[in-house]
């Protein structure tokens, strides 16, 4: 059994209780990590902000209801009263900012809620916490870490050298050109006025709470439901795959141990060809599943017209936090597949929901 609750990798020295704002906590990452932190540290005080857009859900969450140490809040990044009340009603010391756009398909049909969020709710929300933190006399272990993605680094051939902390920017979608925006905006507060920023730029997550337009978790539910398996282009590009709950723990790593200005990649060492994957899930389904609507489930893989500027490779070189900070992932892939797949098939009530009208349309739209 896999829980996002295992301990991280850093040292269990005593600590005082963080108070925590946790952005975005109500997608797939933040809800994974919120439980992360609210099973680790007892006696933190845990506050969400979420717009709860169509990738926030509440359901992720449910299990933290009647916790006197959590509270959610609905609200944008972009409010700044807003954000300015919470932090100081909560006393805030440490953000976890995970709220983004982060969808590479929609970034391609809309690209202005990307730059709105991920770039303008970025700058507000570091704003907001430098005034915070200003007035609060700049504590030493105050922190703020921002979550970014090995998208901006771009796209890798075969023979390339996976991504380290000093390859060069080279974002290619409009997403990632939004994340790197906001990468740029977060490091320069660290460099201007001393904040202590923190950035992770980490490879593709899975896991449990995943919304079902990204690829794992469409491949489980299309298999459930029958339903073609759609691979852009001929599947050969190629993801490095790092279980949600190592993510977890290697982000409270850099918030506990990491000096401040420092940027941390994060993978899983587990690059697989997209054709590769898809056929993976289907034998795990194939084998763990009662009666498939088709059967084997390799039956349902159908060839669709690739993602415009599809980025062929990416891969991280997590040779910093392992040897910094003593992170390592602790899932394989083949464990942590195999835990994915059991839990969309012992989850049915928190996915079928999310197959609106208003995700139907989006489905159309980008496999018309
Ligand atoms: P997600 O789409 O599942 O969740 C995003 C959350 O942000 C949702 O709950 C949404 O309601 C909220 N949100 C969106 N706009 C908001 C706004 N204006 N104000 C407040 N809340 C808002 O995303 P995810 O996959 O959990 O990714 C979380 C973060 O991790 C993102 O910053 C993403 O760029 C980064 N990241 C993701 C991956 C991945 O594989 N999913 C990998 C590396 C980095
Ligand atoms: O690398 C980190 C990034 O990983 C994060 O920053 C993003 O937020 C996250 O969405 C993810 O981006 P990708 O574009 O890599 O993830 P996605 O699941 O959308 O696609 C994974 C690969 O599978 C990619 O090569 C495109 C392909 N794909 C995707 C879908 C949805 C398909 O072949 N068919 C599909 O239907």
């Amino acid at each position: 059994m896999i829980t996002s609750g295992q301990k991280s990798n850093r040292s269990q020295e005593p600590r005082s209780p963080r108070k925590i704002l946790i952005t975005g906590g109500a997608g797939f990452i933040g809800s994974n990590f919120v439980h992360h932190w609210h099973e680790t540290y007892l006696s933190d005080r845990i506050v969400v902000l979420d717009a709860l857009t169509y990738a926030g859900n509440l359901n992720n969450l449910k299990d933290l209801n009647g916790s006197s140490q959590f509270r959610f809040v609905q609200g944008d990044i972009c409010d700044r009263p807003l954000l300015d009340q919470i932090l100081a009603e909560e006393s805030i010391d440490t953000i976890a900012h995970f709220a983004a756009e982060s969808h590479v398909d929609r970034s391609i049909l809309g690209p202005d809620a990307f730059v709105r969020t991920n770039v303008v709710g970025t700058f507000t929300l570091l704003e907001s916490f430098r005034q915070h933190w200003l007035g609060r006399g700049k504590p030493k272990d105050d922190r703020f870490l921002h979550v970014s993605t090995d998208e901006v680094y771009g796209s890798l051939s075969e023979n390339d050298l996976a991504f380290s902390e000093t390859t060069p920017y080279a974002p290619n979608s409009p997403y990632s050109a939004s994340k790197a925006g906001s990468d740029h905006l977060v490091r320069s507060y660290f460099h201007t006025y001393g904040m202590p920023t923190l950035i992770t730029n980490c490879s593709n997550n899975y896991g449990p709470y995943h919304f079902p337009e990204k690829l794992v978790p469409l491949t489980c539910i299309n298999i459930l439901m029958g339903k073609p398996l759609p691979i852009y282009g001929d599947g050969q590009n190629i993801r490095d795959w790092l279980y949600v709950g190592d993510h977890c723990k290697a982000i409270d790593c850099v918030i506990h141990c990491a000096p401040p200005g420092e940027t941390y990649n994060i993978g899983g060492n587990n690059e697989v060809k997209n054709i590769d994957l898809v056929a993976m899930l289907c034998d795990l389904m194939d084998e763990l599943a009662i009666d498939l609507p088709v059967h084997p489930a390799r039956q349902l893989i159908t060839f669709v017209k690739d993602r415009p500027g599809h980025d062929h490779r990416y891969a991280i070189d997590a040779t910093k936090i392992r040897t910094e900070l003593g992170w390592t992932p602790s899932v394989t892939v083949d464990e942590g597949l195999r835990h994915t797949v059991q839990w969309y098939l012992t989850h049915p009530e928190w996915w079928q929901p999310l197959l609106s009208p208003a995700y139907q349309d989006y489905y159309k739209t980008v496999y018309a």
